[in-house]
């Protein structure tokens, strides 16, 4: 892809006290693409997002945001970029309906008091537009599926309008149904020019909406593989590191920089 990436985030390392938990880590997200990042227990990808969210700030490194470096040192100022991120305890109010949480904290006034009409109004316009489908509104999350709940926070990471969006492991805890319903929904992010994040370990996810996977292990890059051209057994060897794809990183980053 030769145009200019949404996210890239060059040499990026973090270190915990006595653990390197990303050592000079790459990752590129172009606007319109679904990079999966995937890896075992440990891998860095946690502390990636962290890093890419604000929350947690790599100790050195390059953050470019639509081709520009820029200071990336809380959340603030990624969600200022256009950067959403919807972490795996929803944080949702099961006490709330579905417009309570949408709106949670970025509530519509109205001469003063809450204007349910157009918070309601807008809830199901956000949900028509992704094809996400509940029965009403206004019942109390705690009333949904699990699969209807993350739909339901991803559509709220939406209303602040972001260029990228990082799901973390957005389908861990749903069936089978409730996962197709939670992908359909990424791939609708696609459609509408997102660049989306989504960190997962079911490789039949990533297979099913990703363009390319992005393999961390160890906290370095294994290679990054177009999902399209690649096995599944492939990937997984990258994750387990029977095979070390970092030379051929290397490589890919020297022709990179010559194009
Ligand atoms: N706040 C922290 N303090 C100390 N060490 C940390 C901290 N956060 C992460 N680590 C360490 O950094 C490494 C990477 O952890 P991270 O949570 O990023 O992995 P992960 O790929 O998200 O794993 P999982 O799949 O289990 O979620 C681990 O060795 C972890 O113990
Ligand atoms: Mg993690």
């Amino acid at each position: 892809m030769s145009a200019t990436p949404v996210l890239a985030l060059r040499g990026i390392s973090k270190r915990f006290g006595a653990v390197q938990a990303l050592t000079d880590v790459d990752l590129e997200v172009h606007a319109g693409e679904v990079v999966a990042l995937v890896g075992d227990n440990g891998a860095g990808k946690s502390t990636l997002v962290k890093t890419i969210a604000g929350v947690s700030p790599a100790d050195e490194g390059v953050f470019e945001w639509q081709g520009r470096s820029v200071e990336v040192n809380r959340p603030h100022d990624a969600q200022e970029l256009g950067i959403a991120t919807v972490y795996q305890d929803l944080a949702l109010c099961d006490n709330l309906d579905v417009v309570g949480n949408l709106f949670l904290g970025r509530e519509i006034m109205r001469a003063g008091v809450l204007d349910e009409i157009e918070m309601e109004r807008r809830a199901r316009e956000l949900l028509d537009t992704l094809s996400i489908r509940i029965p009403s509104v206004r019942i109390p999350i705690a009333s949904l599926s699990g699969g209807q709940r993350q739909t339901v926070a991803i559509a709220r990471s939406m209303l602040g309008e972001p260029k990228l969006v990082i799901l973390d492991e957005p389908t861990a805890a749903l069936g089978v149904e409730q996962t197709a319903q939670v992908l359909d929904l990424v791939e609708r992010l696609r459609e509408r020019g997102l660049a989306v994040i989504l960190i997962s370990h079911n490789m039949a996810d990533v297979k099913a909406v990703a363009d390319k996977v992005a393999v961390l292990r160890l906290g370095r890059n294994n290679g990054v593989f177009d999902v399209g051209s690649t096995s599944q057994e492939e990937i997984i060897s990258a994750i387990t590191g029977a095979t070390d794809n970092a030379v051929t990183r290397r490589k890919a980053r020297t022709a990179g920089s010559q194009s």
